[in-house]
């Protein structure tokens, strides 16, 4: 009996270590795709991991830990943010805009220290974001918080926790490695590319867009439903610290090197730590020439006093530092004239004013096109055709009008109003309750429809190779397309048909739309464009349920179980699918043979002769080679590029090279494209 109990103990603390080397390799793996932006291991491997962990905790909660990366987003929607008092209050930082007044701020802090050495000072780049909290109790998070007022902020734990780049436990290295009590400050902000992602989403759904990426970060960090927070791809750098208990270090770029080791995002590629004003001031001049690179928004750059003990010597007036400056960039604008608008219908149907604008250039790009969102906006800022206009750009592409130039304004100008039927399919436009769009009401649109089979047939959805936009508004013109489904009953003929459509590009894209019958359930489920469910929701949802059909069934409160999926993204699913054409296209994608469910990669198992395999290709091969890297990686395996001892298949085509060669020297096994097709269970 004894014995027994013994070899279950036993077993309990195999589990509870593989529990733990599962998280301390997901952590691995997040840090390496969150921060580091260069992920080692595929999606599909990295999900096998997320779900064994999930299976274990789910089968043994006594194991369950708040750490875990499985804990991200769990806790239910709020009614009301708690307060956070900062222990230590959060300074603003005074403006700056002009070279004289560094050389005054200079001058300052040499006088008030009484030196006339040259002071040494770091210089980073000023994230246009929100002010963030952070604090770490022996190496755990345990809290974060808004600046608010500087005093008292709110409490956003929740949220917090889902920003995949911020630790939910730190790291034990470098200089900072024994700290017991840390509060992390820094900045959420939203990059440029999601941020015209969401802006564009929300233009589709009716929700007024955010002015900028600042405003974005700000909403997204506010949501009482940390389901929505999640979906918003926010991330986090720190830029300095409260309090700090148990470790400590004398400069700033020191504190910042300490910061990185313990695993806190740090934004040290820009910063410099410059030996004096001038050396301060050529790196602004840095920072303000690359700015538009950056993957985010920056305002300015921010001086700092290095040495820590000259910060507490200078000390702080009213509510910022002495031993710091903000200087700002110019601003991003410029003036321009509204030629008309013009008014574009996305997926849902939702008409969107464009301004077409005579070109100028803003900040080293030429722009002419600004979306004016909504009438409310237009309304708000009263736009008219014909207008002079200041616009300024926030984010990546997408340039927004700031105000008009009332004083330009011509007399006999009319104010503008969208038009109440759609511009494509002349279908009455409405504007529903509540809602800042107005929408085609023609669910069969051919604009509508054009968006939606765009986006069914994209990267990131169904990814169907060669079925471009210019082929999609053919089809849709030529009524060959009249759903997703469609797509699935095209023949090589009919689309030999269309133009700039060659016999081999048609072949291709036949062969290209068989393959897509296999992807993963989620991108199926992604594709078909439910409002709100982003490729996040969508993975919880396939992880948890299986394919499409499993989610069909569920009704709104057995989908809110799931945690990460909150009550607007469950009713929002519950609508789709009680939609009957909606119900009725899914039917015929299925029996067109679209399989999601055979393909989804978390049913992926050993049994997959391409489980855990080195796979190199050599030769030129029916299948175009990302394809067949995703084939290999959706199968649990993964591919090389040159043969090792440790490759297990080389897979060779049409005139291999030297890889073969290799292959046979080192005893690795060779097969064809036809054997390779078997493994795949990929005919044709
Ligand atoms: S230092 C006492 N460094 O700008 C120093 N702030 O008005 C406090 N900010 O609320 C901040 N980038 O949210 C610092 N590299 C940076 C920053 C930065 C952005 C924000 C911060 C602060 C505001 C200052």
């Amino acid at each position: 009996m004894d014995r027994g109990k013994d070899s279950q103990s036993k077993k309990l603390e195999e589990i509870q270590n593989e529990i733990e080397r599962l998280r301390n390799l997901i952590k691995r793996h997040d840090y390496l795709y969150y921060v580091m932006d260069s992920p080692e291991i595929s999606d599909t491997e990295y999900d096998r991991f997320f779900r064994e962990l999930e299976l274990l905790e789910k089968d043994y909660p006594q194991f369950l830990s708040l750490d875990s990366p499985t804990q991200r987003v769990g806790g239910a929607a709020i009614e009301k943010f708690d307060q956070m008092t900062h222990a230590i209050p959060m300074l603003s930082l005074s403006n700056i805009f002009d070279e004289g007044e560094l050389i005054d701020f200079d001058s300052r802090v040499r006088k008030l220290l009484g030196t006339s050495e040259i002071v040494p000072y770091v210089v980073e780049p000023k994230l246009d974001g929100v002010a963030i909290e952070l604090i770490y109790e022996n190496g755990l998070l345990l809290s974060g918080g808004t600046r608010g007022d500087g005093s008292v902020g709110e409490d956003v734990t929740p949220n917090i926790r889902t920003i995949k780049s911020i630790p939910l436990s730190l790291r034990s290295n470098g200089p900072l490695a024994k700290v017991s009590l840390i509060d992390v400050r820094g900045e959420i902000f939203m990059g440029r590319a999601d941020f015209d992602a969401l802006n564009k989403e929300r233009d589709e759904t009716g929700e007024a867009a955010f002015a900028n990426p600042r405003n974005a970060a700000a909403g997204s960090i506010r949501q009482l439903d940390p389901t929505v927070t999640a979906q918003r791809h926010l991330k986090f750098l720190a830029h300095g610290i409260g309090r700090i208990e148990g470790a400590s270090v004398t400069t700033h770029m020191d504190l910042l090197y300490g910061l990185n080791d313990l695993g806190i995002p740090t934004n040290l590629n820009q910063t410099k730590l410059c030996e004096g004003v001038d050396a301060a001031l050529n790196h602004y001049h840095a920072l303000n020439a690359v700015r538009n690179e950056l993957p985010f928004e920056i305002d300015g750059a921010v001086i700092k006093v290095n040495s820590l003990k000259w910060q507490i010597q200078l000390g702080t007036k009213s509510r910022s530092p002495r031993w710091a400056v903000a200087y700002k960039f110019q601003p991003m604008q410029a003036e321009t004239k509204i030629l008309r608008i013009e008014v574009g219908v996305g997926r849902t149907g939702t008409l969107t004013p464009v301004a077409i604008m005579a070109p100028v250039n803003v900040g080293g790009v030429n722009i002419s096109r600004a979306t004016l969102h909504n009438q409310d906006e237009i309304d708000r800022k009263d736009i008219r055709e014909g207008d002079v206009v200041v616009i300024q750009r926030a984010g990546d592409v997408i340039p927004e009008v700031v105000k008009v130039k009332e004083e330009f304004r011509d007399s006999l100008s009319v104010p503008y109003y969208i038009p109440d039927h759609c511009p494509v399919c002349g279908s009455e436009a409405v504007r529903l309750q509540g809602q800042a769009a107005k929408r085609c009401a023609n669910s069969s649109c051919p604009a509508r429809l054009k968006e939606t089979v765009k986006h069914f047939a994209s990267r990131d959805a169904m990814d169907i190779e060669g079925l471009g936009d210019r082929l999609i508004d053919q089809l849709v013109d030529k009524d060959l397309v009249r759903d997703p489904a469609d797509i699935y009953y095209l023949d090589a003929d009919t689309l030999s048909s269309l133009d700039r459509m060659a016999k081999k590009s048609a072949s291709n894209l036949i062969r290209a739309i068989e393959r897509s019958k296999m992807a993963p359930a989620h991108r199926f489920l992604f594709s078909l464009g439910i409002p709100l469910i982003g490729e996040m929701a969508a993975r919880l949802l396939t992880q948890a349920f299986g394919d499409v059909s499993s989610i069909q069934q569920k009704d709104a409160a057995q989908l809110q179980e799931i945690s990460g999926i909150g009550p607007e993204v469950a009713q929002s699913l519950v609508t789709f699918f009680s939609e009957p054409t909606n119900v009725r296209m899914i039917e015929r994608l299925i029996s067109a043979g679209v399989s999601p469910s055979l393909a989804d990669e978390y049913s992926v198992t050993t049994a997959s002769p391409l489980f855990g395999k080195t796979v190199v290709f050599t030769g030129s091969i029916s299948i175009p080679r990302n394809d067949a890297k995703k084939i290999v990686e959706t199968a649990g395996g993964s591919v090389g590029s040159s043969v090792t001892k440790k490759t297990d298949f080389v897979v060779v085509g049409e005139d291999p090279g030297s890889k073969l060669d290799k292959a046979r020297e080192l005893r690795v096994r060779v097969i064809s494209e036809e054997e390779f097709r078997a493994f795949i269970g990929f005919s044709n």
